[in-house]
């Protein structure tokens, strides 16, 4: 398995393509936003099997809202058949390595709270830290991951040299409830009152000062661990 960056029309189509499959959409990032991001500061990154693309991930500068310059993840994807081999652990450490080479200080991106694989994932093998909440913030996609549902997302920011949160005070917990995808696929409407359910309560705890330490797990499923911290964000 190789990872590359992408900057040739040939592989950023495959890219492209690949995104297309992961998650069924019919409109994926353009190839002509790919071209811009590969030849403006971006960083595209292909996972390759032979010569067969099986993963990706693309991210550009961006500017958060006091101002700094840090790298937005846009997505990162591994064809199911490669997943659970660490491989989107080895494309967001790559990702990584070139934001470092290019002076930014963290990698940001969102991701969906109730997504359990990925909650684990983002909080807990990387290590990235929870900014903030943010409210259907792209809107309904309309794809076969995320169907009609609003987009509530974590806005979470990664710089794997930085120490962990430090958590103070009352703790609390918050289960990811299980059968998420499968209520999902069955029953939208009631998915949709889940995911409003779930982060009308994130939006709370939050409001009340509580942020996410860090994600645990046991056979049951993953939860969120919160606490008062005396710490400001830390990126
Ligand atoms: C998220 C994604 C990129 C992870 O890729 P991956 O190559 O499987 O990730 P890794 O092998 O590095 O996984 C590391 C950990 O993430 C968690 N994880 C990732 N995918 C998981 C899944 N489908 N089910 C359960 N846990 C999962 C696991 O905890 C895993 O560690 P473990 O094997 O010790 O339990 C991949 O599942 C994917 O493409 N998903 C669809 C698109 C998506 O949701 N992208 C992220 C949002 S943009």
């Amino acid at each position: 398995m190789e990872i590359r960056r992408l900057s040739h029309m040939p592989e950023l189509d495959a890219a492209t393509r690949l995104e297309a499959t992961i998650w069924g959409a019919s409109d994926p990032t353009p190839r002509s936003l790919l071209v811009v991001f590969a030849h403006h500061g971006g960083v595209v990154l292909g996972a390759y099997d032979g010569d067969d693309i099986v993963g990706v991930t693309v991210g550009f500068p961006g500017i958060d809202e006091i101002g700094t310059v840090y790298l937005h993840s846009h997505l990162l994807g591994v064809l199911p058949a490669y997943r659970r081999s660490r491989l989107g652990e080895a494309l967001k450490r790559a990702q990584w390595r070139y934001a470092e080479e290019m002076g930014l200080p963290y990698i940001g991106w969102t991701y969906d709270p109730l997504m359990a694989p990925n909650a684990w994932f983002n909080l807990s093998v990387l290590g990235a830290q929870v900014q903030g909440l943010w409210e259907n913030v792209y809107g309904s996609l309309g794809d076969a991951i995320n169907g009609d549902l609003p987009t509530h997302r974590i806005w979470v920011a990664w710089n794997p040299t930085r120490p962990p949160l430090q958590a103070w005070g009352e703790r609390r917990i918050m289960r990811i409830p299980p059968g998420v995808a499968e209520l999902r696929r069955s029953d939208p409407a009631r998915a949709r009152e889940q995911a409003d359910r779930f982060f009308g309560q994130m939006t709370a705890w939050w409001n009340q000062g509580f942020r996410v330490m860090g994600a645990g797990r046991d056979e049951s499923g993953v939860w969120y661990e919160w606490s008062e911290t005396s710490e400001k964000v830390n990126r």
